[in-house]
């Protein structure tokens, strides 16, 4: 995720961006820039790397102001590059504009900017932001007019601050569905995305809304909403630098768990259309000729994306009606594998930089196989390597165990059956917009599920001592069975086992007795009865049955000694909503032993 800082007033303000930077460096980031106004010129230093790259370019090459912006650039549209980092200029190099988030309809207002004159520098979304702006800027010189109307021809989410060289005294910023504050000081003013930038500084702060207009000046804030100019209260911090840096959660685990709602949200950003049924991706790279050729896909993964990949071998296969192997990527490459030119090979890694996934994917590229990245990491080996890539968007994992990484790839791995789908012929765009009228309601659903950690914690407080753990599931939900088990064994060091539930009769039904808790998922499906009838297996050899059952089954409680209830979705989807409560589970569980989560 980007992080943004700005600041005016009489302090140096190039010395107090390159600080609240560094205090945004947690947040993970790819480049780094800042841009000062000077005796009415503007000044930009930008690089890729860390902060500390921009600190020696500006050691050699030092700038002076008393107001600035400054932006840690995480990719997602354009790689990790000088001219793809913050802050971005407009044709003139009159305005300059930092962003968070992503902008939906970036290419057609690129198409229609170009087409006006305007020239671009950048392969990024957020570059036709301000040439947005400037079009509007240049009538009336206004720039808290000019921001206001350009936003309003935005869609997606964003978070900007943006100055102006003929303006030289103030701030102009906005956002949606991206988080941004004021920080009130005295005789200086603040813009940041998060607290920690500006800590040093000020605990005064007003969180701004959506669809709020902020005008900073060193002596005076205004908020404009609707055009209107609006009353509202600052807040004062309460929290250490530490604590501000996640946000208030106590881990970053803890943090990444909650931001799934909004991860998932900009997986899906600008990727569909639910009128037509469409779906599109940005660099699929695939020919509808091939992907109607295609013999066989194989999905080779490690890990959590690994089980991502089992999920997604159920979905392609049942929508898209082609024959899918799912490999680990420490198998796949010294396994002789039978893929040939015919075959698509999909790979999946939240880092993109996985060795045996790498080496997998040079195996079968040796081959003249077709490539396709799932990966979160612009510019990582995988993108750079495989013929295409969708981008998950699920922002830096900071956290060790994968949570937002898994349901941003499940998410992108229905718009692609959906996609893949649609292209062979093989479901109708009735039964397409049916399913993405679905997929668009996961961030809500997830939210529900988010709003049950209270009860999932009082679980672990039960539970948190025992030595072993049994996750069963079935079908699609088999993979989020082997997830859960995961979860808790890495970082709570619990030993725990994730089986197909049918299974379970064929010898580790062996090692369940009185002391071990058994998760079923267990939620409302075509195979809702099977899962009863292997409940009932385990309960016969005394195991203690937690289940994740949906909401309104009254008689899943008959058979468990613990339900956590999860909101009713179809059952392709319902791995999304099902791991939610398996991550909470884990998280509280380690932190109940005492275990160090991130
Ligand atoms: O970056 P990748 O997705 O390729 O990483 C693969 C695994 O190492 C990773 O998913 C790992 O299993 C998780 N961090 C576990 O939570």
């Amino acid at each position: 995720m980007c992080g943004i800082i700005g600041y005016v007033g009489e302090g140096d303000a190039p010395a107090i961006l390159i600080d609240g930077l560094k205090r945004l460096e947690y947040r993970g980031y790819d480049s780094a820039g800042i841009a000062v106004i000077f005796k009415n010129k503007l000044f930009l230093r930008r690089c890729k790397g860390k902060v500390a790259d921009l600190e020696k370019i500006l050691r050699k090459s030092p700038v002076f102001s008393s107001i600035g912006l400054g932006h840690t650039r995480w990719a997602t549209h354009g790689k990790p590059s000088e001219e793809n980092a913050h802050p971005h200029t407009d044709c003139r190099n009159e305005i300059v504009l930092i962003h968070n988030g992503i902008i939906e309809n970036h290419m057609e207002l690129k198409q229609k900017l170009k087409k006006e004159g305007h020239t671009f520098k950048s392969e990024t979304d957020t570059e036709i932001i301000v040439h947005l702006i400037e079009k509007f800027y240049s009538p009336t010189k206004n720039l808290l007019s000019a921001v206001s109307k350009a936003i309003k021809e935005l869609k997606g989410s964003y978070a900007i601050g943006v100055l102006s060289k003929s303006e030289p005294d103030r701030i102009v910023a906005a956002r949606k569905e991206s988080p941004l504050i004021v920080g009130l000081g005295k005789g200086e003013n603040f813009i940041a995305s998060d607290i920690p930038a500006i800590l040093p500084h000020t605990r005064e702060v007003i969180a701004l809304d959506d669809g709020e207009v902020v005008l900073v000046k060193k002596d005076k804030v205004e908020i404009f909403k609707n055009g209107r100019k609006i009353k509202k209260n600052s807040n004062t911090i309460p929290w250490d630098p530490v604590m501000a840096e996640k946000e208030g959660f106590k881990h970053f685990m803890l943090k990444e768990i909650f931001e799934q709602p909004r991860a998932i949200q900009d997986t899906l950003r600008g990727r569909y259309n639910l009128e037509t049924g469409e779906v599109s991706f940005e660099f699929l790279n695939l020919s509808d000729k091939e992907i109607k050729n295609f013999k066989k896909i194989f999905i080779v993964a490690c890990g959590t994306a690994y089980h991502a990949g089992i999920v997604g071998k159920f979905l392609l296969e049942n929508l898209a009606k082609i024959p899918v192997e799912v490999d680990i990527g420490s198998e796949f490459r010294y396994r002789a594998p039978l893929i040939t030119k015919d075959d698509l090979l999909i790979i999946i890694s939240q880092s993109g930089e996985t060795a045996d996934t790498l080496a997998s994917l040079r195996l079968a590229k040796k081959k003249k196989v077709k490539s396709l990245a799932i990966c979160n990491v612009v510019g990582s080996s995988a993108t750079r390597e495989t013929d295409g890539v969708i981008y998950t968007h699920a922002g830096p994992e900071i956290g060790v165990a994968s949570t937002k990484a898994f349901t941003t790839q499940l998410t992108v791995l229905y718009l692609l059956s959906l996609y893949i789908a649609l292209t062979r012929k093989t479901i109708s765009k009735t039964q397409s917009i049916s399913l993405l009228s679905q997929i668009i309601k996961l961030p809500h659903r997830v939210r529900d599920v988010l709003k049950n950690a209270e009860k999932i914690e009082e679980l672990a407080h039960k539970y948190f001592k025992k030595k072993d753990f049994l996750y069963l599931g079935r079908n699609i939900n088999y993979p989020i069975a082997l997830e859960g088990a995961l979860k808790l064994k890495e970082i709570s060091y619990i030993h725990a086992e994730g089986y197909p539930a049918g299974e379970m009769k064929h010898g580790p039904i062996a090692l369940i007795d009185e002391e071990m808790p058994v998760v079923v998922i267990a939620t409302k499906s075509s195979v809702y009865e099977k899962i009863i009838s292997n409940i009932q297996e385990a309960k016969t050899r005394g195991g203690i049955i937690i289940s994740i059952a949906t909401k309104g089954d009254r008689t899943i409680k008959k058979f468990s000694d613990d339900v956590i209830f999860v909101p009713a979705t179809d059952e392709m989807l319902s791995p999304v909503i099902n791991v939610v409560p398996l991550q909470l589970l884990a998280y509280y569980i380690a932190l109940l032993r005492g275990c160090d989560i991130d």
